[in-house]
């Protein structure tokens, strides 16, 4: 029995994930939660969002951290590079539980083969060039914390942390 395929990103009130390779809000919560939520199984980025994590932020500690690239050339210290999605994702959850965690490019392009999405809201405006994946009709909330409304970041924004899995085929 292989791990769960999930995906975890923060979307703004309009869908954007990404301002100029970086995140374009401060929220430390959502990143101590990101951390809780990935540590110890398999994280799967994209080359761009590999290269957006500051050097000193990289490999994510106690995580097996693989980066997908088309460039056969491509090294990463600290992490595993691989070429073809499937499998990295085969092989992922073949050892246990795998996130997927950008950017928008690999978000849409695992979509298909992700069980579970965690999603946190963070409520700002903002300009941005990396926007979230369409979230498809054949999913259902499973979770939502806060269960109404919304917690205040340390850092100034409302943010809310939603689960959402694949919905039981009728
Ligand atoms: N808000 C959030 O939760 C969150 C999370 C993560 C990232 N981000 C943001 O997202 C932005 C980056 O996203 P992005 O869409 O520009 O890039 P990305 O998805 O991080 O990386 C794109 C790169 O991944 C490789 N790639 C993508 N699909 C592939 C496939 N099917 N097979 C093999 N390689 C593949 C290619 O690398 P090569 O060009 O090397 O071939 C491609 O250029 C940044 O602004 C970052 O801050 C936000």
């Amino acid at each position: 029995m292989g791990g769960v395929i999930g995906a975890v990103w923060a979307q703004s009130a309009d869908g954007v994930i990404g301002a100029g390779g970086a995140l374009p809000w401060r929220v430390p919560e959502d990143m101590a939660h990101f951390q809780r939520l990935t540590t110890g199984a398999t994280v799967l980025m994209g080359r761009a969002t590999w290269q957006s994590l500051p050097p000193r932020y990289r490999p994510l500690p106690r995580r097996r951290n693989v980066v997908l690239t088309r460039d056969p050339a491509f090294a990463a210290e600290g992490a595993e590079v691989a070429h073809d999605l499937d499998t990295a994702l085969d092989e992922a959850a073949a050892l246990g539980d795998v996130w997927v965690c950008g950017g928008g490019q690999v978000y849409r392009a695992a979509m298909a083969r992700t069980e579970r999405l965690v999603v946190t809201d963070v409520d700002v405006h903002v300009e941005g060039d990396t926007t979230a994946p369409e979230i498809g009709p054949g999913w259902v909330l499973t979770s939502q914390e806060p269960c109404t409304g919304w917690a205040v970041s340390s850092a100034g924004p409302r943010y809310r942390v939603r689960t959402l899995e694949r919905a039981p085929l009728a």
